[in-house]
């Protein structure tokens, strides 16, 4: 049997990550390639207690299909907690999504046209490259300098950024260059979308305020609770522009149609499971500065490992939050591509990072993404050492 398939399918590919993963589930390989939260970060006696108080207590309404925007206690609590600082967010806002993930792709189903232009940092987050690509947008590069990317003329359909600990860089952009390229958008009526899934992962002081605070009406906003409690709840959200705009209106409408379509709405066990937890005395700073604390271990010795260990040539830069190192060799030296199968015969593996650029230009085969969470302080640096004999 044949099977004619979509002309879309053709730009679905599936991650450079993922299938590096199968090999690196081979015994004895220490691998820095995933980007897996700790498991020993997730709060399950917490989540077994709130998901046996939901199923006790509200089962049925659990169990039952639910609305597609997501439970109104969810959408409440993230636009408190999202307004702590100087942005305003209302919960009619809030769209309950099934991991940030599937708000990039609704990205994609809504505002995305065949040849639309993308901006794009590079390198980028893989998954949104992902996302977007069956839409067939054109990614264009964002040009940027060692703060960021610049605030110069925007002309696309949308810009797409990870301001703070991106993956796969671990830049974090500073406040003035936040309002810059916020306030540029403003000017070139681009719409912005910020993905933040990393932004509590902070050491020593929180990122500042989300690009949103400062073109709230421009910038459509992406969270998730899979850094904070656990990324198999596959729960995130969209945050769409404020204002009632008959454009933003539009915008939320066909938001919530798109997702509508896809899954009618995300798990909403999950949903109550989070909310029965938030709202029964969970400590959810407590836990936060458990994990930034076991995430700060972890990237100090990746720090260590790499100095000492690294070939002269390879620059790095410390990440101030999330959960990844940007490795870069000497140019020509090392096409990190090509040596990954020595590494993985090694013990250790490694994202290559051609994988994060988007474009036509031929990416920089010299870089590479090693995530710092996985594996224990001692394994990170048994790690790093077999990484470096594959280096030389
Ligand atoms: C930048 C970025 N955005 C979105 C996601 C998707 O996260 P989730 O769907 O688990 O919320 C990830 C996952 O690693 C990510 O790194």
């Amino acid at each position: 049997m044949t099977f004619t398939l979509a002309q879309r399918t053709q730009r679905m590919n599936s991650s450079a990550i993922r299938e590096i993963l199968k090999v690196t589930e081979r015994p004895g390989v220490l691998s820095m390639a995933g980007g897996l939260p700790a498991p020993e970060s997730f709060p399950i006696e917490a989540i077994q207690v709130a998901c046996d108080q939901v199923l006790s207590t509200q089962g049925a309404a659990a169990l039952q299909y639910a609305t597609t925007e997501g439970l109104p206690p969810l959408r409440e609590w993230i636009a408190r907690r999202l307004s702590q600082g100087g942005w305003r967010v209302d919960a009619s806002q809030v769209l309950i999504t099934t991991g940030s993930q599937q708000g990039l792709d609704l990205v994609g189903k809504v505002m995305l046209d065949e040849g639309s232009p993308v901006l794009v940092e590079q390198p980028t987050y893989l998954g949104a490259l992902q996302a977007f690509a069956p839409y067939g947008p054109v990614f264009q590069p964002w040009a940027a300098d060692a703060l960021g990317p610049l605030p110069k003329t925007l002309s696309a359909r949308l810009a797409y950024l990870v301001p703070s600990f991106q993956n796969p860089s671990g830049h974090c952009i500073g406040d003035a260059r936040r309002r810059e390229i916020a306030l540029q958008a403003e000017r070139s009526n681009m719409p912005v979308v910020e993905d933040n899934p990393y932004g509590e992962l902070w050491f020593d002081q929180p990122p500042p305020p989300p690009l949103a605070t400062h073109a709230p009406e421009q910038v459509i906003y992406l969270g998730s609770f899979s850094k904070v409690l656990a990324p198999g709840l596959r729960v995130g959200y969209i945050v769409t522009p404020s204002g009632d705009h008959p454009g933003t209106q539009a915008l939320r409408a066909k938001f919530l149609q798109a997702k509508q379509a896809s899954d009618l709405h995300t798990p909403v066990l999950n949903q109550r499971i989070i909310v029965q937890l938030l709202e029964s005395g969970f400590d959810l700073e407590a836990h936060l500065d458990t994990v930034r604390a076991r995430y700060r271990a972890q990237r100090d010795a990746m720090a260590a490992a790499l100095s000492r260990c690294l070939p002269p040539g390879c620059t790095w830069q410390l990440p101030q939050g999330g959960m990844f190192f940007w490795v870069t060799c000497r140019p020509g030296h090392i096409d990190t591509l090509q040596r990954l199968p020595l590494a993985v015969e090694a013990g250790v593996a490694y994202v290559p990072g051609a994988s994060f650029y988007a474009g036509h230009a031929p990416a920089p085969a010299n870089t590479m993404r090693l995530s710092f969470v996985t594996l224990s302080p001692a394994q990170i640096g048994e790690a790093v050492a077999r990484l470096a004999r594959c280096l030389v």
